[in-house]
């Protein structure tokens, strides 16, 4: 094994030097990539979409370990997303993209990312568009707003009542500005409804990602406006 001291490194070669040189921007992502998930890159600073797509797959990969904290794993993904850079050049060409989608009155959906732990898309609401109640069985979101102001409101599943029906919690209601996010749990928030105010692109990310059996278990609800019983902040819903 070689062993090198002091004077060997100082003397390192030209040809060694421009090596050096040339690695030290992977070595800078690296060290990026290694504070990213503390939420502690540089003051101010943000993360590149490489060093993004490596950390949160690094976290993504622990819902496979019994201790998984989905709580954790979404504080940590939230800020992850925080400090994403937005004009990172593989986001700019997504969001250029977007614009063939105006006018279309409906929403745009884009894929950014699919992996076997987590998915990543781009959407992107005109004003007025919206989705309606809906759950991600199973899943955890994170959904951060890049553009414009996304009502969302968030619910958790209480019962499922003998007559079909369910009976649910809203467990949040906020409207999502640029650079905020909102989050939700396999069975906290899991379920919501979102309007664009205006127009708005928000960046989605799922964990795990939709396959065809999330997928076919996802559910859309009708929910009575009015609260079930008059009790504050419960709400029947039936399914769509
Ligand atoms: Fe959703």
């Amino acid at each position: 094994m070689n062993d090198y001291n002091r004077r060997e490194f100082i003397r390192t070669s030209l040809p060694g030097f421009l090596g050096l040189t040339m690695a030290l921007p992977a070595i800078t992502a690296l060290a990026t990539r290694a504070n990213a998930c503390q939420g502690r890159p540089a003051p101010g600073g943000t993360i590149n979409w490489d060093a993004f797509l490596e950390a949160v797959a690094k976290e993504a990969a622990k819902q496979h370990l019994d201790h998984w904290n989905e709580t954790d794993y979404l504080q940590c993904a939230a800020a992850l997303a925080h400090t994403l850079n937005l004009q990172d050049p593989a986001l700019a060409a997504a969001f250029e993209h977007t614009k063939t989608g105006l006018g279309n009155e409906r929403i745009d959906f884009y894929d950014l990312e699919k992996r076997r732990d987590f998915q990543i898309n781009l959407l992107q609401f005109e004003q007025g568009e919206r989705l309606r109640h809906h759950d991600h069985p199973g899943m955890t979101g994170v959904l951060l707003c890049t553009t414009g102001r996304l009502q969302t409101d968030n619910y958790d599943l209480l019962e499922r009542r003998e007559s079909g029906s369910f009976l649910l919690r809203q467990s949040a209601s906020e409207i999502l500005e640029k650079g905020t996010v909102s989050t939700l749990t396999s069975h906290e928030r899991n379920i919501h409804r979102v309007e664009a105010l205006d127009l708005c692109q928000v960046i989605d990310i799922f964990a795990p990602p939709y396959d065809p059996q999330r997928s076919a278990k996802s559910t859309f609800f009708n929910v009575d406006p009015e609260p079930f019983k008059g009790k504050q902040g419960l709400f029947e819903a039936t399914l769509a």
